[in-house]
């Protein structure tokens, strides 16, 4: 028997029919209903999730779209696909749901995408079923003769939002007056280092001040190649992926302080910051934030000799309680290459982790969170969004196109390229 899309399951719960729970019955729901007026990122983001004046806003869904059912728009999307040929390729990030990534013809996480996005030249137009940061820099890495397209334009990320352009200037200002811009034995006093997942704006800012990019399956690579160049690295926006690849480097955690944007010198003392080797920013990933240290020590109870593996963007008490860490193409990577059956519980979204089940029943896979709480905003890419797109293409309009500026999209490529060509120690 083939086992329920997350998507179904969800409905079948918050009908009754099924048992488990949601973390937002509004999770049931057409993401339409949240795309326009209200305040946040829908069903199932965490209420300190606010969406920044000036993010992109979907307009409206024509009503063809919310109202034909889901067999309906598969093969409207199939159909679609088959006109539009090499015209279009589709990327498709891990957390969507299967409903759109079984028409993606790349499936990966967000530096397999970046990558996929560079290599298809003769694709006129990528459609990225991901989320904005992810689109930004498809279209940044792709030719100047592509078209971005982000089915949902509310697909934001509520971690890339904690760190905005002007608060990370605000910061960098204070760094500069408190270590001075000159070398000490040929390295920089500081290394700006962004995640993935921030805006355009940030990865440029990280090119234009000798600072790089990294993602969660590159990160101690990327730190390495920080600290032959500088003397300690200022890392946002998500402190736990910072802590957790530099404590596994030898850093120790006296020596990342916080910092906290609205406090002068992020609230620390010009001490702690001239002996700090990594200036961590106060973000995280609501979707990450929710996996315990309880929940692990509850699967090590249910199921003796469960191997625990963890995504990096959880706090660094569960990555340590955890057996592994890493990217969602790691853990993807250490399922397929288990060869005895196995019990893993996994702290990731949960989209990605009901798949991989049912892609392996020969292992027993299960979430850590027994409550179903994919990422709300990857969640508001729905076929009938996907349908849309495609269907303005084959009609030759290109509808939510993402656009980064030349300016700051050169600034950013260096950031970018410079991940690219970072190479394992
Ligand atoms: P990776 O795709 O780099 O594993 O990141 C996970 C994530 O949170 C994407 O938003
Ligand atoms: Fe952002 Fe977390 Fe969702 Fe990834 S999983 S898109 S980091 S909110």
């Amino acid at each position: 028997m083939t086992q329920a899309s997350v998507d179904e399951r969800i409905k079948l719960i918050s009908a009754g029919n099924a048992t488990g729970s949601t973390c937002d019955p509004g999770l049931a729901k057409g993401p339409w209903e949240f795309d326009s007026g209200t305040p946040g990122y829908g069903p199932g983001a965490s209420l300190g999730d606010v969406i920044p004046v000036g993010s992109p806003r979907q307009g409206s869904l024509p009503d063809e779209y919310k109202t034909a059912s889901v067999d309906e728009l598969h093969a409207r999307i199939r159909a679609a696909k088959q006109t539009l040929g090499e015209r279009v390729v589709i990327l498709g990030h891990f957390y969507q749901r299967d409903e759109i990534v079984q028409h993606a013809d790349y499936l990966g996480d967000s530096f397999q995408l970046a990558n996929a996005a560079k290599a298809h030249p003769e694709a006129e137009a990528i459609v990225f079923c991901g989320v904005h940061f992810m689109a930004e820099t498809a279209d940044i890495l792709s030719g100047a003769h592509q078209s971005v397209i982000l089915p949902n334009l509310a697909a934001g990320c509520s971690m890339a939002d904690m760190a905005d352009a002007d608060s990370v200037e605000a910061c960098w200002e204070q760094l500069m007056a408190l270590y001075g811009e000159d070398a000490v034995d040929g390295k920089q006093p500081v290394i700006p280092v962004t995640y993935m997942n921030s805006s355009a704006a940030l990865k440029a800012f990280c090119g234009r001040n000798g600072g790089i990019v990294c993602t969660s399956s590159n990160a101690a690579i990327v730190l390495q190649w920080a600290f032959e160049r500088g003397q300690r690295v200022l890392f946002f926006p998500d402190q736990h992926l910072g802590r957790n690849t530099a404590k596994a480097m030898g850093i120790s955690v006296d020596q990342m302080p916080l910092w906290q944007g609205r406090k002068a010198l992020g609230g620390n003392t010009e001490q702690q910051l001239h002996d700090a080797k990594v200036i961590l920013w106060n973000g995280f990933c609501s979707v990450h934030k929710r996996f315990t240290v309880d929940q692990i020590e509850k699967a090590r109870v249910d199921y003796p000799g469960v191997r625990v593996i963890v995504h990096p963007e959880c706090p660094m008490p569960v990555v340590d309680a955890a057996d592994e860490n890493g990217s969602t193409d790691y853990i993807r990577r250490a399922i397929e290459n288990a060869h005895e059956p196995s019990v893993f519980a996994i702290g990731t979204e949960i989209n990605m982790v009901q798949r991989l089940a049912a892609q392996h029943p020969e292992h027993t896979i299960f979430c850590l969170d027994p409550v179903i709480c994919p990422c709300s905003t990857m969640y508001r890419i729905h076929p009938g969004y996907l349908a849309w797109v495609l269907e303005r293409l084959v009609a030759g309009e290109v509808v939510n196109q993402i656009v980064v500026d030349d300016a700051t999209a050169s600034d950013a490529k260096v950031a970018l390229e410079r991940m690219l060509a970072a190479k394992p120690l």
